[in-house]
Parts: C-alpha cells; sequence; structure tokens
C-alpha cells in the first residue's frame, strides 16, 4: 500500500508525465506551434555598395548595404518570411535638428523600398515611421525648448509616411509615440490616394533600456549620455494605459499593433490579445538580442534553444507575430525541422 497521505490529486491514475514521454506525443499535445509565416525580419541598411558592416553591440547582425541587401533577401523570401523591417542607418551629413531627410523621398529607405519591390514585389515591407535616425539629437520629433514638440512631429511624420508608401512600402510602421499620429497618418495616406496601404503601430512602446544596441545600430545615439525618451514612450510600470494606447490607435485606423519590447512585456501582450480585438505583434528588441547572444557566446546558455523559447513564448503569450533580429536563423531551423 502506498502512503497516500503525501500525494495530492488523483495520483497516481493522473500522471502529468504519460503523454510527455514520447516526442511524437509532445508534438500532438503542442498547444502553439511557430510557423516560418509567424516572422518578420528587422534590418539595417546604409549606404554604399558591397557593405556588410557588423555592429559590435549585436554580434550576427550587420548593416547591409542595398545590393547586399538583395543578396540576402534571396534566402528570406526562398525561406518563406513573409515581411522585413527596415531600419536606416543616416549618415551624418544627412542629419538635422529637424530629421529632414525623412521627407525626402529619394533618400536611403525610399530607395531601397523601389529596388526590393522591384526585385520582390510579393515580399512584405515595413517601414518605421519616427524621426531618430534622422535628426541629429536622436530622439524621435522636432525639439522646440528641449521638449519633442507633438503636432509640429505628427506634421513630418505624415509627410515621411507618404514618400514611404509613394516608393512602394506595403506597411507604415509609426514608432514614434506621439499623440494622433496613426489617425493623421491614415488621413494623409487617403487623402493621396494610399487606402490600402497599411499602419502596423507601434501602440504600447515602452521607455526600455533594451533599446540600446538599436541606437548603436542606426547611429542615434551620439552623445555618450543615454537619450530619455519617457516624455514619448511608456512607464514600464504601466499595464492598463497600454490598453488605452491600443485602443486609441484602433480608434484612429491602425491595422496591427506592436507591442515593444518582448519578453518583459509578455503580460501586455496577453492582456491586448484577450481585451483588444486586432492582430498584434512582439517586437523582440536588440537589447533582448544581445543578452541571448551575448549569453550563448560565454557558454551561459545554448542560443538555439534559448532563441526558439523566447519567440514560442511570444505565441504563447497571444503574438500573432514577431519581429525579431533572429528570424532568419530562425527560419532556417523550422524548415530544416520540417
Ligand atoms: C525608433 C525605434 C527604436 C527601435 C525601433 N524603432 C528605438 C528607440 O525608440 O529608441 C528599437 C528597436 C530595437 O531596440 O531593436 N523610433
Amino acid at each position: 500500500m502506498k502512503n497516500k497521505s503525501i500525494f495530492s490529486g488523483n495520483y497516481p491514475q493522473t500522471r502529468m508525465r504519460r503523454n510527455r514521454m514520447k516526442n511524437f506525443s509532445n508534438k500532438l499535445i503542442s498547444e502553439n506551434n511557430l510557423n516560418i509565416h509567424d516572422l518578420i525580419y528587422p534590418i539595417f541598411i546604409t549606404e554604399g555598395k558591397n557593405i556588410s558592416d557588423s555592429i559590435s553591440s549585436m554580434p550576427g547582425v550587420f548593416r547591409f548595404s542595398i545590393d547586399c541587401l538583395l543578396q540576402l533577401l534571396e534566402d528570406v523570401v526562398n525561406l518563406g518570411i513573409p515581411a522585413i523591417a527596415l531600419f536606416p542607418c543616416i549618415e551624418k551629413q544627412y542629419k538635422d535638428s529637424d530629421g529632414s531627410e525623412a521627407i525626402n523621398s529619394n533618400n536611403l529607405v525610399c530607395r531601397a523600398v523601389k529596388l526590393i519591390k522591384k526585385e520582390f514585389p510579393d515580399l512584405g515591407l515595413i517601414c518605421d515611421v519616427a524621426l531618430d535616425p534622422y535628426t541629429n539629437h536622436g530622439h524621435d520629433g522636432i525639439l522646440i525648448n528641449d521638449v519633442v514638440d507633438n503636432d509640429k512631429t505628427v506634421d513630418i511624420l505624415c509627410k515621411q509616411a507618404l514618400v514611404q508608401a509613394e516608393a512602394g512600402c506595403d506597411i507604415i510602421a509609426p514608432s514614434d509615440m506621439m499623440d494622433g499620429r496613426v489617425a493623421a497618418i491614415r488621413n494623409y495616406l487617403d487623402e493621396n490616394n494610399f487606402i490600402d496601404t497599411q499602419i502596423m503601430s507601434y501602440a504600447a512602446k515602452y521607455a526600455s533600456s533594451f533599446y540600446g544596441p538599436f541606437r548603436n545600430a542606426v547611429g542615434s545615439n551620439n552623445s555618450k549620455k543615454t537619450i530619455d525618451k519617457s516624455s514619448y514612450q511608456m512607464n514600464p510600470a504601466n499595464s492598463n494605459e497600454a490598453i488605452r494606447e491600443v485602443e486609441l490607435d484602433i480608434s484612429e485606423g491602425a491595422d496591427m499593433v506592436i507591442i515593444k519590447p518582448g519578453m518583459p512585456y509578455l503580460d501586455i501582450i496577453y492582456r491586448v490579445k484577450s481585451e483588444c480585438n486586432i492582430p498584434v505583434f512582439a517586437y523582440q528588441v536588440s537589447g533582448e538580442y544581445a543578452m541571448i547572444t551575448y549569453a550563448a557566446k560565454n557558454q551561459c546558455i545554448n542560443k538555439q534553444d534559448a532563441m526558439l523559447e523566447s519567440i514560442i513564448a511570444f505565441k504563447r503569450a497571444g503574438a500573432d507575430g514577431v519581429l525579431s533580429y533572429f528570424a532568419l536563423e530562425v527560419a532556417k531551423i523550422i524548415s530544416i525541422n520540417k
């Protein structure tokens, strides 16, 4: 006779481990699965020819000149990754306090978009709308007395969205966190007959330290001091406020929303998925990429396992898809294991 008193419930009739014993069974009972079509690949671009510049804060990530990018996209498209997000590293001489290069219809992003669309017409193209790669101070908008001016910034963001749409961008992704920008961009695009250009808004974007490596990658952190974006990005302590932000963006015409960063904000992804009716995407940001990569480099964790675990966690939390610098590596693993 077993001593029942030290066990609880229906043990030993119910053994949770039974389903886990065999690989086939684990597959059958899997509640979430990773698909290549869940992935969005963020890519940094730079001027020049034949350039793939490594980024010290993000080992394994490069800034590509457009010709190299087109080569890389062969793989991306062949693997079936549905979309990429472009981030430009703008040369210093084109930066000013108003980020005016952002509305140059022949800027780096617009040129890249045109060429990519020609070569890969079915690949989804996502372009960021925000001024930080273009301003010499690194803020996402125009500064008036050292504060980012909301309405003046929204005016220029609308124009930035339009030049990108005209170049052929499929999805406009405002990452600036200005108030009212989704409605303003939607109206502006519609007035200019871009009624089918989608808007994927960074609806709940937190003022996070995990963006550090990205700012290094696009060169928006020229001073040693960390740029404080807390007057427009959200306080990491808040959750209800994220729901308000998402609801506002939905009411203003967003087609999809992004929660950013990813892993520290799984609760926000879960809430948005359950409370708001809109496709939701997680952005596994540069600092998250760097943490996993550096920990693996130091033999603290297994890179492949950690990478796959981090991505499935987003899906379990409710994300419809994930923006990740691991997208290409993950897609290769998925396609090999098919
Ligand atoms: C800028 C922007 C940022 C990221 C995407 N768009 C940085 C920021 O807000 O400072 C971060 C992405 C990452 O860290 O991977 N509008």
